[in-house]
């Protein structure tokens, strides 16, 4: 499974990256509002000194409602850098831009979803992720995990090569359990990715093995 981590603060980019295990990353107009991006152009620039952070994937997002313009705002985003998949919502105009940016060869992450009707739509138009928003759907008591076992199984039956990108992930067990049912790539915050680590049993034995080395030196 691949992880990507959802933010825009090139810190915790950086830390992701240097943990050696980050696959790329995802953001969206509100992860760029919490950092203080704001203005067209220093977003472009944003998104760029973050492609130059990682390797891999970079979802940047059209603000566009309308197919012309998100074709328009698409194109300037994939030109920006190699590493940037244009990011649409679920919508009419959405799915008509994704199959447009399909058929030239760029990268598209479908978001918003919250159905697998929704996620079969998104395999049609070819884009390259789909992205189910399984934490949001946790949140308002409905199950977010079964979502990801649902397109799982539609995009089996018909061999679609859409990759799932479980969104919205909350904690190391939504993690956990996306890898268990056959995501192909996670995006969540640094900690449920550094959460990973955390087990009471390597701590106390690692302090034990240290003490012992410490005895017999
Ligand atoms: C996905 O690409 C979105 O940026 C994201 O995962 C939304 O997560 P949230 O529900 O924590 O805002």
């Amino acid at each position: 499974m691949k992880f990507f981590i959802d933010t825009a603060n090139l810190n915790e980019i950086a830390e992701a990256q240097a943990l050696g295990v980050l696959d790329g990353v995802t953001t969206n107009p509100s992860l760029m509002a919490k950092e203080g991006i704001t203005g067209a152009n220093n977003i472009l620039k944003h998104y760029v000194e973050i492609c130059n952070i990682v390797e891999g994937d970079v979802s940047a997002e059209v603000i566009a409602t309308d197919y012309d313009g998100m074709i328009r705002q698409g194109e300037e985003l994939a030109d920006l850098h190699p590493q940037i998949v244009v990011k649409l919502p679920v919508t009419a105009e959405g799915i008509k831009a994704c199959k447009y940016f399909s058929d030239k060869g760029i990268k598209t992450n479908v978001t918003l979803v919250f159905s697998a009707g929704q996620a079969l739509l998104v395999a049609k138009a070819g884009a390259t992720y789909v992205s189910p928003f399984l934490g949001r759907m946790d949140d308002i008591s409905t199950d977010g995990l079964n979502l990801i076992s649902e397109i799982r199984l539609i995009y089996d039956n018909y061999d679609f090569e859409t990759q799932i990108l479980a969104a919205s992930i909350r904690h190391t067990m939504h993690v956990v359990n996306c890898a268990k049912l056959g995501s192909d790539v996670m995006t969540g915050p640094l900690s449920s990715i550094t959460g990973l680590l955390n087990h009471p049993l390597t701590d106390s034995g690692l302090a034990k093995f240290l003490e012992d080395y410490k005895k017999g030196n």
